[in-house]
């Protein structure tokens, strides 16, 4: 029974260091195994998702050598099997880009219907309208999508909904298509552009990724590369908000300014203060913050995957905020769990009325989801007394070393596997 347990209300000071993005690293590792020569990835987290994408793909045949932490070298050349049957790959989302990195090299792929945070419906269908539309037959049997073609051919594809994982997955299987394929209302997300970036330096041809307009060159194969994984958006923009949230001072390090930009303007807005350099992010909250308005929307817009650590923070700013979420339909499961340490929400729909309160009070509550883990990790870090967070595993998904980072800038926190590791941790605490 692995916990987080936490004692809130220090603001939290320091420097944190941003590891590279897991939503990238899904698919760059993925996209890998597209070439018979010997990939070496860098920055890749060493997370829960990307761990276990790197055992599927062990488990079809690819070599996946670690050289270090964060560094992988990858060899798709001894691929035997495109089945993927491994029965921890069906909990991560992200293992349909399986389909497009297999049907994209070898024509064939079998992939079970992905897994992943229960955020509601989460439809495949434009992924596999693409896969189609290039020329390959696609069904779904006994729990599995079977992918086949003899060739695939370029096309004109016309995404109906942006989509980040049906952008990353047409553009994989695309590469080596026969001739020219177009994806419009494609998704601008910087992993979408990370991708497209790796792939282009194992030889693919593909131009346009971050705009809406993708236009890729078939080319006849791809060859080795050595490429690192761009910083995590979502990473980085947790830390922004636990210095909001604690009325904290963190340097946050390693990043990309601009990918964050849609979450220091809101940070801004609601009274923080904004330092950005080359590669950093210093978040400073001195005072109680304001209310606002929120509404996530594919990038450049403010992400999804930020709305719950949002939601957290305006729970304890003054007056009342809106948060609407409008690319997932079920995301504020994590409301009631925040209501036992007193926050006042309201969900109406896809929208979260949200009354400022004073102060939140530890308690024990469940991480539904990875991000509303991250935020009820925040909650309790600014919450008084003792928090417990269970089911930390969806948590570990995506956050490397989380309670080493979070005790770096001070924060009372440790994993605890036991109940006596718990009541350890209360009496240090006091
Ligand atoms: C990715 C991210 C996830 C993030 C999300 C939105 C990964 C591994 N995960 O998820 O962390 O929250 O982007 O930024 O990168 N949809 C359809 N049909 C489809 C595909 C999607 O209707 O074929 C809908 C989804 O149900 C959702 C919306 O489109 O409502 C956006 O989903 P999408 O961008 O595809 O999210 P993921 O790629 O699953």
């Amino acid at each position: 029974m692995e916990q987080y347990a936490m004692k809130g209300g220090v603001p939290l000071v320091g420097e944190v260091e941003i590891g590279g993005a897991k939503n990238a690293a899904l698919a760059i590792l993925a996209a890998a195994i597209m070439t018979d020569e010997t990939v070496v990835v860098e920055n890749v987290p060493d997370v829960r998702d990307t761990n276990v994408l790197m055992k599927a793909m062990e488990s079809v045949g690819a070599t996946v050598v670690k050289t270090d932490r964060h560094t992988v070298k990858i060899n798709g050349y001894q691929i035997d099997n495109l089945v993927i049957d491994d029965e921890h790959i069906k909990k991560i989302r992200a293992s349909y880009y399986l389909l497009g990195a297999l049907l994209g090299k070898y024509k064939h792929a079998e992939v079970p219907l992905p897994g992943g945070c229960n955020l509601g419906t989460r439809a495949i269908d434009q992924h596999l309208k693409g896969f189609r539309a290039l020329g390959a037959d696609v069904r779904v049997e006994h729990g599995f999508v079977i992918a086949e073609a003899n060739k695939l051919k370029g096309n004109h594809i016309f995404m109906d909904k942006v989509s980040v994982g049906a952008t990353i997955n047409v553009m994989m299987a695309a590469v080596m298509a026969e001739g020219k394929t177009v994806i419009e209302n494609a998704a601008k997300e910087p992993h979408v552009v990370d991708l497209a970036n790796f792939l282009n330096s194992m030889g693919a041809n593909i131009k346009g990724a971050g705009t809406d307009v993708i236009r890729i060159n078939g080319v006849n194969r791809l060859h080795k590369t050595e490429y690192a994984i761009i910083p995590d958006q979502i990473e980085a923009g947790t830390y922004m908000m636990a210095a909001a949230i604690t009325k904290g001072d963190i340097m946050v390090k390693n990043v990309i300014p601009k990918h964050l930009e849609c979450i220091s303007a809101k940070l801004i807005e609601i009274g923080c203060e904004i330092e950005e350099s080359d590669d950093a992010v210093r978040v400073v909250a001195s005072k109680r913050l304001n209310n606002t308005q929120v509404k996530t929307l594919p990038y450049p817009g403010f992400p999804t995957d930020m709305q719950p650590q949002m939601t957290v923070t305006l729970g304890l700013s003054s007056g009342i905020s809106i948060v609407t979420e409008s690319i997932f339909d079920n995301r504020f499961k994590y409301v009631d769990e925040l209501a036992r340490m007193g926050a006042d929400v309201k969900v109406e729909g896809n929208t979260a009325i949200i009354s400022g309160v004073n102060k939140y009070t530890g308690a024990s509550v469940s991480a539904p989801d990875l991000r509303a883990g991250a935020a009820l990790v925040l909650a309790g870090l600014a919450a008084e007394g003792l928090t417990v967070i269970d089911d930390i595993k969806y948590i570990e998904r995506g956050y490397e070393d989380f309670p080493e980072k979070l005790k770096h800038l001070g924060a009372h926190m440790e994993k605890v596997e036991s109940d006596k590791d718990l009541r350890k941790f209360e009496m240090k605490i006091g």
